[in-house]
C-alpha cells in the first residue's frame, strides 16, 4: 500500500490527488464494496500464484548451477583475466621452469581473433564434418591426426578420403588454422608471463560440432565435469576458440568453471578465445546444447616438448 500512496502524492496536484480519491472509497453502495472485496481476493490469488512461479523459477535457476557470468555473449572483451591459486596437479608431472604454471587462472578475449576469421575457420569445420558426423550429438574433426567422427566411431579422414581431401580443403585453410593457433599461443604466453616458444601445441587439438541429438556412445557425452590435466596428462594450458554465438546459433552449451559456491560461465561468441591452466583449479563442464549447433576448436598446449605436435600440413 505504501508505495501506492507515495505515487499518488507525487502525481500532479500533490495532496489534491489524494483528496480527490477519497470519495470513491467512502461510497455507501453495496455493489462497489462487493466488487472491491472480489478484486482483493483475485489480487491476493494472483500475488500468491506469482510468488509460487517465482519460487519455482528461482529453484530452477539454482539447479542449473550458474552463479556468475564471466563473459556475456554481447560483450566485446579486450581481455579479462582472473587469477586462481594453482592446484597440485602439476607436481605429479615433470616441471618445465618458465612454462609449468606458477600463476594459474583463466582469461577471455574477443580481440585476438576477428569474427571474419572465426567464420572462415568455421567453414573449414563445416566442410570437414560434412564428410562424417556422429550418430550422437557431438562430432569431432582433428586435422592433425585426421580423426573424424562417423556414426559410432572415428575414421582417419586422410586415409579414408585419400586424394579427394585436396578438393575439400585448400592450402589457405591450413594457413589460416596455423595463424589462428599462433595468435592463441601468443595470447596465452602473454597472460601467464611465459615465453610463447616454451609452449608446444599438443593433442588432441580438434574442432567440435555439438547439437541437441541424444548421445549414442560415451564419446558423445561432453557435458561431464572434468579436469583437462587429469583427462590428458600432457595439457598445461587449454584454450577454446568459439565459432558460433550463444542464443543466436544454439541454446544451452555455455562453458562453466565449477567452483564451490560460485560457478562462472563463459557464453560462447564467434571469435571469442577462452583459455585457462589445465589443472583442477579449472574444473569445468559444458552445458548440454538444447537447440541449434555449436562449433568450437579446442587448442591445447604442453610445456613438455616431447608431447608437442606439428601444425597439420595440406595433404
Ligand atoms: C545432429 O547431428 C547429427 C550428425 O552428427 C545429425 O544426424 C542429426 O540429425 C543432428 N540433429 C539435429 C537435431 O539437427
Ligand atoms: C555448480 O554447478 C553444478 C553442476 O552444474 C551444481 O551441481 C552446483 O550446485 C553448482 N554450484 C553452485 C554454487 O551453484
Amino acid at each position: 500500500m505504501a508505495p501506492q500512496r507515495r505515487g499518488a502524492t507525487k502525481a500532479p496536484g500533490g495532496s489534491g490527488a489524494v483528496e480527490r480519491r477519497r470519495p470513491i472509497s467512502t461510497k455507501k453502495d453495496r455493489a462497489p464494496r462487493e466488487a472491491q472485496r472480489m478484486w482483493l481476493r483475485t489480487a491476493g490469488l494472483g500475488a500468491g500464484l506469482a510468488f509460487s512461479v517465482f519460487l519455482l523459477w528461482s529453484s530452477l535457476g539454482a539447479d542449473d548451477g550458474v552463479a556468475e557470468v564471466l563473459a556475456h555473449r554481447g560483450e566485446v572483451l579486450a581481455g579479462r583475466f582472473i587469477e586462481v591459486p594453482c592446484s597440485e596437479d602439476y607436481n605429479s608431472h615433470r616441471r618445465f621452469e618458465g612454462c609449468t604454471p606458477r600463476k594459474c587462472g583463466r582469461g577471455v578475449t574477443d580481440v585476438v581473433i576477428t569474427r571474419q576469421e572465426a567464420e572462415r575457420i568455421r567453414s573449414i569445420a563445416e566442410k570437414g564434418l560434412s564428410l562424417g558426423g556422429s550418430d550422437g550429438g557431438a562430432s569431432i574433426l582433428d586435422l592433425h591426426s585426421g580423426a573424424l567422427s562417423v556414426g559410432k566411431h572415428f575414421v582417419n579422414l586422410y586415409r579414408y578420403f585419400g586424394d579427394k581431401i585436396r578438393t575439400i580443403f585448400s592450402e589457405e585453410d591450413f594457413r589460416l588454422y596455423r595463424d589462428v593457433r599462433q595468435k592463441v599461443q601468443l595470447t596465452i604466453a602473454e597472460a601467464f608471463g611465459i615465453s610463447p616458444s616454451s609452449l608446444h601445441l599438443t593433442k588432441p587439438t580438434f574442432f567440435s560440432r555439438i547439437n541437441s541429438t541424444a548421445a549414442r556412445t560415451a564419446h558423445d557425452e561432453y557435458w561431464h565435469a572434468h579436469v583437462d590435466k587429469v583427462t590428458y596428462g600432457s595439457f598445461d594450458y587449454t584454450s577454446l576458440l568459439y565459432l558460433s554465438d550463444y542464443l543466436e546459433d544454439f541454446g544451452g552449451g555455455r562453458f562453466v568453471f565449477m567452483e564451490e559456491g560460485a560457478n562462472k560461465t563463459v557464453e560462447p561468441r564467434a571469435g571469442r578465445v577462452s583459455f585457462f591452466t589445465s589443472g583442477s583449479e579449472n574444473l569445468h563442464r559444458v552445458e548440454k546444447v538444447h537447440w541449434g549447433t555449436r562449433y568450437a576448436i579446442t587448442i591445447a598446449f604442453s610445456c613438455n616438448p616431447d608431447h608437442g605436435i606439428a601444425d597439420p600440413a595440406f595433404p
